[in-house]
């Protein structure tokens, strides 16, 4: 069974890999044996440093010539990628401002098009160019990273706290949507690259926690089944067993870690 989830000779590629889960992601990928690879809009030194089996390129997923260099520069340094998990996006967290999280009817288009460029052309492109070279390989595991509210509404009550002094706080709408493109893109891409042997799959979490204000983890824990957020590192089982040979005849699908928020 250790050899099922064993990461040996894997290279993987990780959007946004500095974030909360991109670094946990990382460390765990490279204890189970993978060469991981960053690609992210900044770097943190201390972290990088830590591994010996961790690489950084300074890349932003919306601009298509970075990322064609760093793939070049990833196969030359590294190997040839076998995983590419999309997981850079610009998320709101409760304590975000402007347009984004104002009513629906006032969101800008500057701020439509903002998010979409990062949320969707960005995993198109890293799909287009990296998946692309998995298929050419005929060997590749795309992981692309929902979350529930992709699946549905955010729900208004666990907000409500924060619309004070007339003024209104929504988690933002273009979130959900970007989100949701995804779910049909890795369907899409499943099908598409099934014969190359390029799995392609969701992987759908309920909030993280990280020291989020406690009004907003009262209401939330309230709409979770099991009662609190997950911690970041109760995500690992699931990206181990989409990077890993265990889920070889596992594609097109979502993996929903969340607490159950979706079982009422
Ligand atoms: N944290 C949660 O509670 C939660 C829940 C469900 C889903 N998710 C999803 O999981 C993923 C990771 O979430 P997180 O909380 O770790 O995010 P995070 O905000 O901590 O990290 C996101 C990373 O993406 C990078 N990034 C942003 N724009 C980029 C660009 N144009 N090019 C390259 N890199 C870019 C940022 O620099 C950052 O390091 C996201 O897709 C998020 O939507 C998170």
């Amino acid at each position: 069974m250790r050899d099922l989830f064993n990461l040996d000779n894997q290279v993987v590629i990780i959007t946004g890999g500095n974030g909360q889960i991109g670094q946990e992601f990382s460390r765990i990928l490279i204890e189970y044996g993978a060469k991981v690879v960053i690609f992210d809009l900044k770097i943190n030194q201390e972290f990088l440093e830590k591994y010996d089996d961790l690489y950084y390129y300074n890349v932003d997923i919306t601009k298509r010539k970075q990322i064609e260099d760093a793939l070049v520069c990833v196969k030359e340094e590294v190997g040839i990628p076998t995983t590419l998990i999309n997981n850079a996006a610009l998320d709101f967290p409760p304590n975000s401002t402007g347009d984004v999280t104002g009513p629906f009817e006032k969101i800008s288009e500057d701020t439509y098009d903002k998010i979409m460029e990062v949320n969707v052309k960005g995993i198109f492109l890293c799909c287009q160019i990296i998946g692309s070279e998995m298929a050419r390989n005929e060997y590749g595991s795309i992981v692309n990273m929902c979350s529930i509210y992709g699946m549905l509404s955010p729900h208004p009550e666990i907000y409500d706290y924060k619309n004070v002094d007339g003024e209104e706080w929504n988690k933002p709408c273009l979130y959900s949507i970007s989100k949701a493109a995804l779910l049909n893109l890795s369907k899409y891409l499943a099908v598409y690259w099934a014969k190359k042997k390029v799995r392609v799959n969701c992987l759908t979490p309920s909030g993280v926690f990280n020291h989020q204000d406690s009004r907003f983890l009262e209401n939330y824990n309230r709409s979770i089944p099991i009662g609190r957020m997950a911690d970041v590192s109760e995500l690992d089982g699931a990206i181990i067993y989409l990077v890993s040979d265990a889920s070889t005849y596992y594609t097109g699908n979502n993996l929903i870690v969340d607490g159950g928020w979706t079982a009422w």
